[in-house]
């Protein structure tokens, strides 16, 4: 079995940003100078887990040299106030911004994540990306599900005919990854089985045994075991659950599952780093958008 390092990977991918940054900025465009992109990151109210990824997040900005801003509100704003804030974070200066999730009860998330400008989504959960993701056109993509695909990619592993099952179906990673990978482009081409919670737990384990590829994204630590996957297939665990000890593990029985697994990614080590270059990447995006910068 071979781990899909998906820190070296991202490592890699920062630094084509940085490098690719500096050479739009040395070069100037259209006679401009162009100042590096800048990024924002709201955070409502306090949350061990979304503090240790924003961490990540602004140490992935540092290396590929973006700028950053945490922005915080009290666990009390209310969603007409965090709209507001919104609307002044589209018209700033700012190439992109997230709102870190979850957030706190009181707030329908989609109701917040309908309000950012769609050009500033480096995050690509906006419905108009989400929806040209889903038609195969140019946009800011999920970053998890963009990462994946990254990863994949960078192993050269091959999607094209290939059966994946996507276990989990949430708008931010389940539902993007099944589409982006049943696209018709290189990585991607896959015959993908979607399921969920109310999917059988016969019919899972069915479909399951027969994938080449299977993505775990349940939050449910030792979900998946061996008996689920058939001998040699790629398993891509998305899932990050903290266990009593302190222990940060995936959806996975690694141990179990990496007896037969041809390739399988750590948790951690392994999808987080990606989501993380997939944000970068998107951030990369959006700047050159904002820029009339032509790949
Ligand atoms: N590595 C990363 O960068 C990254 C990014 C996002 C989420 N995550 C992690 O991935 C996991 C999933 O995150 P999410 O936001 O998609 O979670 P979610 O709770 O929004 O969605 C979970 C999905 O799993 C399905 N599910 C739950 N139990 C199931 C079962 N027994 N059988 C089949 N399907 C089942 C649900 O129906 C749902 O579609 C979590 O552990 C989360 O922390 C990791």
């Amino acid at each position: 079995m071979k781990l899909l390092d998906g820190k070296a990977v991202s490592k890699e991918i920062l630094k084509k940003v940085k490098t690719d940054i500096d050479h739009h900025i040395e070069k100037k465009h259209l006679g401009y100078n162009l100042s590096r992109p800048s990024i924002a990151i709201v955070m409502v109210g306090e949350n061990a887990a979304s503090e240790s990824y924003v961490r990540g997040k602004i140490k992935a900005c540092d290396k590929a040299e973006i700028n950053h801003k945490v922005i915080r509100f009290e666990e009390s704003i209310s969603t007409f106030e965090l709209i507001s804030e919104i609307k002044k974070l589209n018209k700033s200066h700012f190439d992109g911004f997230i709102v870190q999730l979850p957030l706190p009860d009181h707030i329908d998330p989609n109701s917040i994540i309908n309000e950012i400008s769609a050009y500033k989504d480096i995050d690509g959960f906006h419905p108009l990306n989400f929806g040209k993701m889903a038609l195969g056109q140019k946009s800011m993509r999920p970053a998890t599900a963009y990462g994946i695909l990254k990863l994949l990619q960078h192993y050269d592993i091959q999607t094209n005919s290939q059966h994946v099952v996507v276990i989990g179906r949430s708008n931010i990673v389940g539902k993007p990854i099944s589409i982006m990978l049943g696209n018709d482009f290189e990585v991607g081409r896959s015959t993908v089985t979607s399921c969920d919670i109310h999917t059988p737990k016969a019919l899972l384990k069915e479909e399951s045994r027969k994938a080449d590829i299977v993505i775990v994204a349940v939050g449910k630590p030792g979900f998946l075991t061996s008996d689920m996957i058939k001998e040699g297939a790629v398993v891509i665990d998305v899932g990050i659950n903290r266990l009593d000890s302190g222990k940060l593990v995936g959806d996975c029985d690694f141990e179990d599952v990496s007896q037969k697994a041809s390739y399988l990614t750590p948790v951690p080590g392994g999808v987080g780093p990606m989501t993380i270059a997939g944000l970068i990447l998107n951030t990369y995006e959006a700047w050159k958008m904002k820029n009339l910068i032509e790949d």
